[in-house]
């Protein structure tokens, strides 16, 4: 036994015993695997693991971990993240914190809220605006972190404010803009604030129309492919698509262990059983070269990668 694995350890016992004094017992795990938790259903574990059901949990969770200097990852439903074999080192936080209300044309909903039952409780509500969400696996936080959605519509069309807790602990309201929405772009990718709830707005819509619409937003989905994958891994480049650049240097249909290339669509990659995250990292590394060589174009990933990773 080393010192330095005594200091680590004794650490490691204060943070849980802080954190279960604070949100109970029980609740706090310890090296919990990852993969069950992320579409590609691969990666490691978390050190640690922590399901958010409310508000203050998120809150108090977020906190504490900082307190005790413990990186903090929020996950949504893992629809656009891929997990290193290794795992994450810290506290992962799975936001599963659903309230929502709907006042007039405008519903406030907590982040973890599933962006589907989202849809379907507005078109309840008679509020048009949120169709294109079906068919978007993820959370409402997550949506906005990513300002997730379609070629024509996107989540931060729909926001009007977004609480979030700061690096300070504090929290805060900012107006859509402040929140630097662009293209599958937020504020909340170049700062550690953690967004809690977001005040969105519609418009007044018959119910039959919403259904119908959402209903053609599902079919424009069919021609994507089914299976674990994290939808696209790159964001399309200015005046073209990531997709059709990838087809054109061949790579439809490439395989790397469990990893493959969607034959369906370049711009997929499936874990078609047994795949690593490494395997899915090394065949997004060989995309983008092959575009960058062939076109001169530097793909952008969407997916965000956690964890540790050797290149
Ligand atoms: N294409 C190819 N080869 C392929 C795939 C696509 O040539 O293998 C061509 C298609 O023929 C089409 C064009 O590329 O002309 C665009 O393809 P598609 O309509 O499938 O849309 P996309 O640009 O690839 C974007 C979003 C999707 C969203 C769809 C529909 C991005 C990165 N992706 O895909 O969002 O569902 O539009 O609105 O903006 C996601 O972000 O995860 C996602 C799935």
């Amino acid at each position: 036994m080393t010192r330095e694995g005594d200091v680590v350890r004794a650490a490691a016992c204060e943070f849980a015993r802080a954190f279960e004094a604070r949100l109970g017992s029980g609740r706090l795990r310890y090296q919990e695997p990852l993969a069950p938790y992320v579409n590609w259903r691969v990666g490691g574990p978390a050190e640690w693991f922590f399901i958010a059901r409310t508000r203050t949990d998120l809150i108090v969770a977020v906190r504490t971990a900082r307190e005790a200097a413990m990186p903090v990852t929020i996950l949504g439903y893992g629809a656009n993240v891929l997990v290193s074999d290794t795992g994450v080192a810290g506290l992962v936080i799975l936001n599963r914190t659903e309230g929502m209300e709907v006042r007039g044309e405008e519903i406030w909903a907590e982040s973890g809220m599933n962006l589907v039952t989202l849809a379907r409780r507005a078109c309840e509500a008679e509020i048009g605006g949120f169709e294109f969400l079906m068919g978007i696996p993820g959370t409402l936080g997550g949506a906005i972190v990513g300002n997730a959605g379609t070629r024509e519509e996107w989540i931060g069309e729909r926001v009007l404010e977004v609480e979030a807790l700061d690096e300070r602990n504090e929290v805060l309201l900012w107006s859509r803009a402040q929140l630097d929405f662009g293209y599958r772009r937020s504020r909340f990718q170049r700062t550690s604030e953690v967004v809690l709830a977001a005040r969105l707005k519609g418009y007044r819509a018959s119910r039959a129309s919403i259904e119908a619409k959402m209903q053609r937003m599902l079919e424009a989905r069919t021609h994507q492919p089914s299976g674990p994958s994290a939808g696209s891994v790159f964001k399309n480049p200015p005046g073209d698509y990531a997709g059709r650049l990838i087809e054109a240097c061949g790579l439809k249909g490439y395989r790397l262990g469990g990893a493959l290339i969607s034959e369906q669509h370049a711009n997929f990659i499936l874990n078609t059983g047994g795949a690593t995250a490494r395997e899915i990292r090394a065949l997004i590394q060989l995309a983008k070269a092959a575009v960058r060589e062939r076109f001169g174009i530097l793909l952008e990933e969407e997916v965000r990668f956690l964890g540790v990773w050797d290149s």
